[in-house]
Protein backbone atom coordinates (compact mmCIF):
# COMPACT_ATOMS: atom_id res chain seq x y z
CA UNK A 1 0.00 0.00 0.00
CA UNK A 2 1.04 3.44 -0.54
CA UNK A 3 1.39 6.11 1.56
CA UNK A 4 2.12 9.18 -0.07
CA UNK A 5 3.23 12.24 1.74
CA UNK A 6 2.55 12.48 5.88
CA UNK A 7 2.80 15.48 7.34
CA UNK A 8 3.68 15.52 11.27
CA UNK A 9 0.02 17.77 11.35
CA UNK A 10 -3.18 18.75 9.20
CA UNK A 11 -6.31 20.82 9.35
CA UNK A 12 -9.35 18.51 8.90
CA UNK A 13 -12.37 20.50 6.99
CA UNK A 14 -15.65 19.09 6.69
CA UNK A 15 -17.74 20.05 3.69
CA UNK A 16 -20.29 21.56 6.68
CA UNK A 17 -17.13 23.87 7.52
CA UNK A 18 -17.11 25.13 3.82
CA UNK A 19 -20.30 25.83 3.62
CA UNK A 20 -20.11 27.93 6.81
CA UNK A 21 -17.38 29.60 5.12
CA UNK A 22 -19.73 30.30 1.90
CA UNK A 23 -22.44 31.39 3.46
CA UNK A 24 -20.63 34.00 5.74
CA UNK A 25 -19.05 35.19 2.48
CA UNK A 26 -22.38 35.76 0.71
CA UNK A 27 -23.31 37.41 4.11
CA UNK A 28 -23.35 41.44 5.22
CA UNK A 29 -20.16 40.97 7.38
CA UNK A 30 -16.84 39.61 6.38
CA UNK A 31 -15.49 41.15 9.31
CA UNK A 32 -16.83 43.01 12.82
CA UNK A 33 -19.68 40.77 12.69
CA UNK A 34 -22.21 38.15 14.26
CA UNK A 35 -19.85 35.24 13.69
CA UNK A 36 -17.12 37.17 15.68
CA UNK A 37 -19.40 36.96 18.81
CA UNK A 38 -20.57 33.49 17.85
CA UNK A 39 -17.43 31.93 18.46
CA UNK A 40 -16.40 33.90 21.31
CA UNK A 41 -19.41 32.66 22.68
CA UNK A 42 -18.61 29.38 21.96
CA UNK A 43 -15.53 29.42 23.25
CA UNK A 44 -17.15 30.48 26.82
CA UNK A 45 -19.28 27.64 26.69
CA UNK A 46 -16.60 25.62 25.99
CA UNK A 47 -13.85 26.46 28.90
CA UNK A 48 -16.16 28.40 31.27
CA UNK A 49 -14.36 31.29 31.19
CA UNK A 50 -16.43 34.37 31.36
CA UNK A 51 -14.85 36.33 28.10
CA UNK A 52 -13.51 35.61 25.13
CA UNK A 53 -11.78 37.84 22.84
CA UNK A 54 -11.30 36.50 19.13
CA UNK A 55 -7.87 38.24 17.35
CA UNK A 56 -5.91 36.88 14.21
CA UNK A 57 -3.47 34.62 15.36
CA UNK A 58 -2.07 33.33 19.06
CA UNK A 59 0.74 35.16 18.49
CA UNK A 60 -1.80 38.17 18.64
CA UNK A 61 -3.67 37.34 21.20
CA UNK A 62 -0.14 36.67 23.55
CA UNK A 63 0.71 40.17 22.63
CA UNK A 64 -2.81 41.70 23.20
CA UNK A 65 -2.56 39.85 26.39
CA UNK A 66 0.77 41.57 27.48
CA UNK A 67 -0.50 44.79 26.68
CA UNK A 68 -3.79 44.56 28.84
CA UNK A 69 -1.38 43.55 31.54
CA UNK A 70 0.72 46.80 31.48
CA UNK A 71 3.73 45.05 30.66
CA UNK A 72 6.42 47.57 29.77
CA UNK A 73 10.11 48.31 30.47
CA UNK A 74 11.10 47.23 33.65
CA UNK A 75 9.00 44.02 33.91
CA UNK A 76 10.40 40.66 33.31
CA UNK A 77 7.98 38.33 32.24
CA UNK A 78 9.05 34.73 32.53
CA UNK A 79 7.96 31.23 30.42
CA UNK A 80 9.18 28.09 29.42
CA UNK A 81 11.93 27.66 27.20
CA UNK A 82 10.15 24.85 25.30
CA UNK A 83 7.38 26.19 23.66
CA UNK A 84 7.51 28.08 20.20
CA UNK A 85 8.90 31.68 19.98
CA UNK A 86 5.94 33.48 20.17
CA UNK A 87 5.78 32.76 23.84
CA UNK A 88 8.33 35.01 25.00
CA UNK A 89 8.28 37.52 22.25
CA UNK A 90 5.30 38.72 23.39
CA UNK A 91 7.17 40.46 26.29
CA UNK A 92 9.70 41.64 24.49
CA UNK A 93 7.03 43.59 22.01
CA UNK A 94 5.56 45.13 24.94
CA UNK A 95 9.66 46.05 26.12
CA UNK A 96 9.90 43.91 29.05
CA UNK A 97 12.34 41.54 29.60
CA UNK A 98 12.15 37.64 28.66
CA UNK A 99 13.10 35.26 31.04
CA UNK A 100 13.18 31.21 31.39
CA UNK A 101 12.71 28.93 33.87
CA UNK A 102 13.33 24.89 33.45
CA UNK A 103 10.93 22.55 32.34
CA UNK A 104 9.48 19.43 34.47
CA UNK A 105 11.47 16.50 32.26
CA UNK A 106 7.93 14.24 33.10
CA UNK A 107 5.33 17.09 32.01
CA UNK A 108 7.83 18.84 29.46
CA UNK A 109 5.79 22.22 30.60
CA UNK A 110 7.59 24.94 33.45
CA UNK A 111 8.63 23.41 36.41
CA UNK A 112 6.08 24.87 39.40
CA UNK A 113 9.92 23.99 41.55
CA UNK A 114 11.91 25.64 39.44
CA UNK A 115 9.67 28.77 39.18
CA UNK A 116 9.65 28.97 42.83
CA UNK A 117 13.62 28.85 43.26
CA UNK A 118 13.98 31.26 40.73
CA UNK A 119 11.63 34.06 42.71
CA UNK A 120 13.30 33.02 45.98
CA UNK A 121 16.39 34.11 43.83
CA UNK A 122 15.33 36.99 41.96
CA UNK A 123 13.05 40.08 42.51
CA UNK A 124 10.18 38.79 41.52
CA UNK A 125 8.40 38.92 37.71
CA UNK A 126 5.88 41.08 36.51
CA UNK A 127 3.89 37.94 34.72
CA UNK A 128 4.52 34.09 34.24
CA UNK A 129 3.71 32.70 30.85
CA UNK A 130 3.14 28.66 31.49
CA UNK A 131 2.66 26.73 27.97
CA UNK A 132 0.46 23.69 28.04
CA UNK A 133 2.88 21.86 25.79
CA UNK A 134 1.62 19.16 23.31
CA UNK A 135 -1.96 19.22 25.08
CA UNK A 136 -0.74 18.65 28.96
CA UNK A 137 -1.74 21.12 31.30
CA UNK A 138 0.90 23.38 32.64
CA UNK A 139 0.66 22.91 36.92
CA UNK A 140 -1.73 26.26 36.70
CA UNK A 141 -2.74 25.89 40.32
CA UNK A 142 0.73 25.13 41.68
CA UNK A 143 1.38 28.27 39.44
CA UNK A 144 -1.61 30.16 40.85
CA UNK A 145 0.32 29.49 44.42
CA UNK A 146 3.44 31.21 43.84
CA UNK A 147 1.58 34.01 42.05
CA UNK A 148 -0.41 34.75 45.22
CA UNK A 149 2.79 34.57 47.23
CA UNK A 150 5.05 36.76 44.90
CA UNK A 151 2.35 39.12 43.33
CA UNK A 152 2.89 38.19 39.68
CA UNK A 153 0.16 37.51 36.69
CA UNK A 154 -0.55 34.68 35.06
CA UNK A 155 -1.16 33.88 30.85
CA UNK A 156 -1.67 30.30 30.37
CA UNK A 157 -0.61 29.57 26.97
CA UNK A 158 -3.03 27.12 25.77
CA UNK A 159 -1.94 26.80 22.43
CA UNK A 160 -1.84 22.99 22.25
CA UNK A 161 -4.44 22.58 24.56
CA UNK A 162 -7.95 23.58 23.74
CA UNK A 163 -9.65 20.59 24.85
CA UNK A 164 -8.03 19.40 27.53
CA UNK A 165 -8.86 19.06 30.94
CA UNK A 166 -6.92 19.38 34.42
CA UNK A 167 -7.75 17.70 37.84
CA UNK A 168 -7.76 20.14 41.45
CA UNK A 169 -9.49 19.22 44.47
CA UNK A 170 -11.71 16.76 43.08
CA UNK A 171 -12.84 19.13 40.33
CA UNK A 172 -12.38 19.22 36.68
CA UNK A 173 -11.31 22.19 34.53
CA UNK A 174 -11.01 22.95 30.72
CA UNK A 175 -7.65 24.49 29.80
CA UNK A 176 -8.49 28.25 28.96
CA UNK A 177 -10.84 28.54 32.11
CA UNK A 178 -9.09 30.79 33.87
CA UNK A 179 -9.78 29.71 37.02
CA UNK A 180 -6.48 29.32 38.09
CA UNK A 181 -4.65 32.29 35.61
CA UNK A 182 -5.87 35.62 34.56
CA UNK A 183 -5.19 35.59 30.82
CA UNK A 184 -5.17 32.39 28.71
CA UNK A 185 -4.83 32.45 24.98
CA UNK A 186 -5.77 29.71 22.18
CA UNK A 187 -4.40 29.65 18.37
CA UNK A 188 -6.46 28.63 15.64
CA UNK A 189 -3.70 27.75 13.37
CA UNK A 190 -4.02 24.97 11.41
CA UNK A 191 -1.51 22.46 12.62
CA UNK A 192 -3.54 22.79 16.09
CA UNK A 193 -6.45 20.34 17.20
CA UNK A 194 -8.93 22.92 15.28
CA UNK A 195 -8.77 25.41 12.78
CA UNK A 196 -9.99 29.11 12.08
CA UNK A 197 -6.84 29.17 9.49
CA UNK A 198 -5.17 31.36 11.20
CA UNK A 199 -6.45 32.91 14.34
CA UNK A 200 -6.23 33.34 18.52
CA UNK A 201 -8.03 34.12 21.21
CA UNK A 202 -7.69 35.75 24.82
CA UNK A 203 -9.66 34.29 27.45
CA UNK A 204 -10.45 35.97 31.25
CA UNK A 205 -12.87 36.14 34.09
CA UNK A 206 -12.48 39.86 34.46
CA UNK A 207 -14.63 42.25 32.49
CA UNK A 208 -12.31 44.95 33.00
CA UNK A 209 -9.69 42.72 31.32
CA UNK A 210 -11.73 41.74 28.75
CA UNK A 211 -13.32 45.25 28.06
CA UNK A 212 -9.27 46.35 27.50
CA UNK A 213 -8.40 43.64 25.11
CA UNK A 214 -11.08 44.77 23.00
CA UNK A 215 -9.87 48.13 22.90
CA UNK A 216 -6.41 46.82 22.13
CA UNK A 217 -7.34 45.01 19.36
CA UNK A 218 -9.16 47.95 17.33
CA UNK A 219 -6.55 50.48 17.59
CA UNK A 220 -7.39 51.46 21.04
CA UNK A 221 -10.28 53.23 19.75
CA UNK A 222 -13.66 53.56 21.52
CA UNK A 223 -16.60 54.17 19.50
CA UNK A 224 -19.97 56.17 19.83
CA UNK A 225 -22.21 53.60 21.34
CA UNK A 226 -20.01 52.87 24.15
CA UNK A 227 -19.02 56.76 25.23
CA UNK A 228 -20.86 58.32 27.57
CA UNK A 229 -23.41 60.59 25.03
CA UNK A 230 -21.68 63.90 26.33
CA UNK A 231 -18.49 63.42 24.91
CA UNK A 232 -20.41 62.54 21.36
CA UNK A 233 -23.36 65.05 21.57
CA UNK A 234 -21.70 68.56 21.19
CA UNK A 235 -22.29 70.80 18.18
CA UNK A 236 -18.64 69.10 16.76
CA UNK A 237 -19.27 66.04 17.03
CA UNK A 238 -22.40 63.70 16.58
CA UNK A 239 -22.77 59.48 16.12
CA UNK A 240 -19.40 58.71 13.80
CA UNK A 241 -17.31 60.08 17.01
CA UNK A 242 -14.99 57.77 18.23
CA UNK A 243 -11.92 58.51 20.85
CA UNK A 244 -8.34 56.88 20.97
CA UNK A 245 -7.81 55.65 24.74
CA UNK A 246 -4.62 53.77 24.63
CA UNK A 247 -2.13 52.71 21.81
CA UNK A 248 -3.67 49.66 20.37
CA UNK A 249 -3.37 48.03 16.46
CA UNK A 250 -5.01 46.00 14.06
CA UNK A 251 -5.08 42.36 15.80
CA UNK A 252 -9.03 41.62 14.54
CA UNK A 253 -10.00 38.19 13.11
CA UNK A 254 -12.69 38.48 10.28
CA UNK A 255 -15.78 36.68 10.45
CA UNK A 256 -14.72 34.18 7.54
CA UNK A 257 -12.36 32.72 9.88
CA UNK A 258 -14.72 32.76 12.89
CA UNK A 259 -17.66 30.85 10.38
CA UNK A 260 -14.82 28.19 10.26
CA UNK A 261 -14.14 28.69 13.92
CA UNK A 262 -17.93 27.54 14.99
CA UNK A 263 -17.89 25.18 12.97
CA UNK A 264 -14.97 23.41 13.89
CA UNK A 265 -15.40 24.12 17.12
CA UNK A 266 -18.62 21.58 16.69
CA UNK A 267 -16.20 18.42 15.89
CA UNK A 268 -13.71 19.64 18.96
CA UNK A 269 -14.93 16.43 21.32
CA UNK A 270 -14.73 13.76 17.47
CA UNK A 271 -11.05 15.15 16.83
CA UNK A 272 -10.24 14.68 20.68
CA UNK A 273 -11.08 11.07 20.43
CA UNK A 274 -9.26 10.36 17.42
CA UNK A 275 -6.26 12.21 18.39
CA UNK A 276 -6.50 9.93 21.84
CA UNK A 277 -6.58 6.42 19.98
CA UNK A 278 -3.63 7.36 17.75
CA UNK A 279 -1.56 8.58 20.70
CA UNK A 280 -2.60 5.07 22.29
CA UNK A 281 -1.99 3.32 19.65
CA UNK A 282 1.51 4.55 19.15
CA UNK A 283 2.13 4.26 23.29
CA UNK A 284 1.44 0.64 23.04
CA UNK A 285 3.85 0.25 20.19
CA UNK A 286 6.68 2.06 22.19
CA UNK A 287 6.37 1.32 25.34
CA UNK A 288 8.35 -1.50 25.63
CA UNK A 289 11.47 0.07 24.10
CA UNK A 290 13.98 1.11 26.88
CA UNK A 291 15.30 3.03 23.80
CA UNK A 292 11.90 5.70 23.71
CA UNK A 293 10.67 8.19 26.08
CA UNK A 294 7.28 8.38 25.84
CA UNK A 295 5.19 11.57 25.49
CA UNK A 296 4.35 12.53 28.99
CA UNK A 297 1.41 10.74 30.91
CA UNK A 298 -1.11 12.76 30.88
CA UNK A 299 -1.20 12.79 26.61
CA UNK A 300 -3.09 9.57 27.46
CA UNK A 301 -5.03 10.34 30.16
CA UNK A 302 -6.67 13.45 30.57
CA UNK A 303 -5.02 15.98 27.46
CA UNK A 304 -6.33 16.93 23.86
CA UNK A 305 -3.18 15.60 22.37
CA UNK A 306 -1.62 18.26 19.84
CA UNK A 307 1.67 16.56 19.42
CA UNK A 308 3.20 13.26 19.52
CA UNK A 309 6.86 13.99 21.29
CA UNK A 310 9.04 11.19 21.60
CA UNK A 311 12.47 11.14 22.77
CA UNK A 312 15.40 9.23 21.80
CA UNK A 313 17.62 7.83 24.25
CA UNK A 314 20.40 7.19 22.26
CA UNK A 315 20.51 11.38 21.56
CA UNK A 316 20.64 14.00 18.84
CA UNK A 317 22.46 12.15 15.93
CA UNK A 318 20.02 9.15 16.62
CA UNK A 319 17.00 11.81 16.07
CA UNK A 320 18.86 13.56 13.52
CA UNK A 321 19.33 9.73 11.25
CA UNK A 322 16.02 8.92 12.31
CA UNK A 323 14.12 12.68 11.39
CA UNK A 324 16.16 12.07 7.98
CA UNK A 325 15.01 8.49 6.90
CA UNK A 326 11.62 8.54 7.61
CA UNK A 327 11.47 12.30 5.34
CA UNK A 328 12.74 9.59 2.82
CA UNK A 329 10.40 7.44 3.86
CA UNK A 330 7.95 10.33 3.08
CA UNK A 331 7.20 10.52 6.91
CA UNK A 332 7.43 14.21 7.40
CA UNK A 333 7.87 14.65 11.29
CA UNK A 334 8.91 17.90 13.02
CA UNK A 335 10.76 18.80 16.15
CA UNK A 336 9.43 20.90 18.99
CA UNK A 337 11.51 22.90 20.35
CA UNK A 338 14.87 24.60 20.07
CA UNK A 339 14.59 26.37 23.59
CA UNK A 340 13.63 29.81 23.01
CA UNK A 341 16.82 31.39 25.14
CA UNK A 342 19.29 29.66 23.03
CA UNK A 343 18.06 31.51 19.98
CA UNK A 344 20.37 34.78 18.90
CA UNK A 345 18.19 37.06 19.75
CA UNK A 346 17.44 35.92 23.21
CA UNK A 347 21.20 34.97 23.92
CA UNK A 348 23.00 37.93 21.94
CA UNK A 349 21.07 40.27 23.94
CA UNK A 350 20.69 38.58 27.61
CA UNK A 351 23.65 36.79 27.60
CA UNK A 352 21.62 33.22 27.96
CA UNK A 353 23.97 30.17 27.28
CA UNK A 354 23.51 26.83 27.03
CA UNK A 355 23.43 25.52 30.66
CA UNK A 356 20.45 27.94 31.67
CA UNK A 357 17.62 25.52 31.39
CA UNK A 358 19.06 21.87 30.97
CA UNK A 359 16.11 19.68 31.33
CA UNK A 360 14.73 21.72 27.99
CA UNK A 361 18.15 21.39 26.61
CA UNK A 362 18.58 17.43 26.87
CA UNK A 363 14.81 17.06 26.26
CA UNK A 364 15.40 19.05 22.85
CA UNK A 365 18.31 17.10 21.97
CA UNK A 366 16.61 13.74 21.31
CA UNK A 367 13.23 14.49 20.72
CA UNK A 368 10.91 14.10 17.52
CA UNK A 369 7.25 14.84 17.01
CA UNK A 370 5.95 11.83 15.30
CA UNK A 371 2.77 12.36 12.78
CA UNK A 372 -0.70 13.55 14.80
CA UNK A 373 -3.69 14.65 13.62
CA UNK A 374 -7.30 13.60 13.59
CA UNK A 375 -7.52 12.28 9.85
CA UNK A 376 -4.49 9.87 10.41
CA UNK A 377 -5.44 6.79 9.35
CA UNK A 378 -5.26 3.62 10.73
CA UNK A 379 -2.61 2.40 8.05
CA UNK A 380 -0.91 5.27 8.22
CA UNK A 381 -0.19 5.17 12.11
CA UNK A 382 0.88 1.28 11.15
CA UNK A 383 3.30 2.35 8.77
CA UNK A 384 4.67 5.34 11.07
CA UNK A 385 5.26 2.80 13.65
CA UNK A 386 6.41 0.03 11.50
CA UNK A 387 8.80 2.68 9.77
CA UNK A 388 10.34 3.94 13.38
CA UNK A 389 10.87 0.22 14.46
CA UNK A 390 12.15 -0.61 11.11
CA UNK A 391 14.85 1.88 11.88
CA UNK A 392 15.90 1.40 15.21
C1 LIG B 1 2.81 27.30 22.30
C2 LIG B 1 2.46 28.27 21.22
N1 LIG B 1 2.13 29.53 21.55
C3 LIG B 1 1.79 30.43 20.62
C4 LIG B 1 1.78 30.13 19.29
C5 LIG B 1 1.42 31.17 18.27
O1 LIG B 1 0.25 30.86 17.60
P1 LIG B 1 -0.03 31.36 16.10
O2 LIG B 1 0.75 30.49 15.18
O3 LIG B 1 -1.51 31.19 15.96
O4 LIG B 1 0.38 32.79 16.03
C6 LIG B 1 2.12 28.84 18.88
C7 LIG B 1 2.12 28.48 17.45
O5 LIG B 1 2.65 27.55 16.98
C8 LIG B 1 2.47 27.88 19.86
O6 LIG B 1 2.81 26.63 19.52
Amino acid sequence: MKHPHIPYARQWIADVDIQQVVDTLASDFLTTGPQIERFEAALCELTGAGHAVACSSGTAALHLACMALDIASGDTGLTSPNSFLASANCIELCGGRADFVDIDAHTLCLDPESLAAYCRSHPAPRVVIPVDFAGTPADLPAIQSLANKYGFQVIEDAAHAIGSTYSHEGSTYQCGCCSHTDLAIFSFHPAKTITCAEGGAVMTNDKILADRLRMLRNHGMVKFPELAGDAADTDLHGPWYYEMHTLGANFRITDVQCALGCSQLTHLNRFKDLRRKIVHTYNQAFKNDDRLILPPRALAENACPHLYPIQFVQGSRTRKKMFQTLADHKIFCQVHYIPIHLQPYYAKKYGYTQGKCPKAETYYSRTLSLPLFAALTRDQVAYVIKTVKDLM
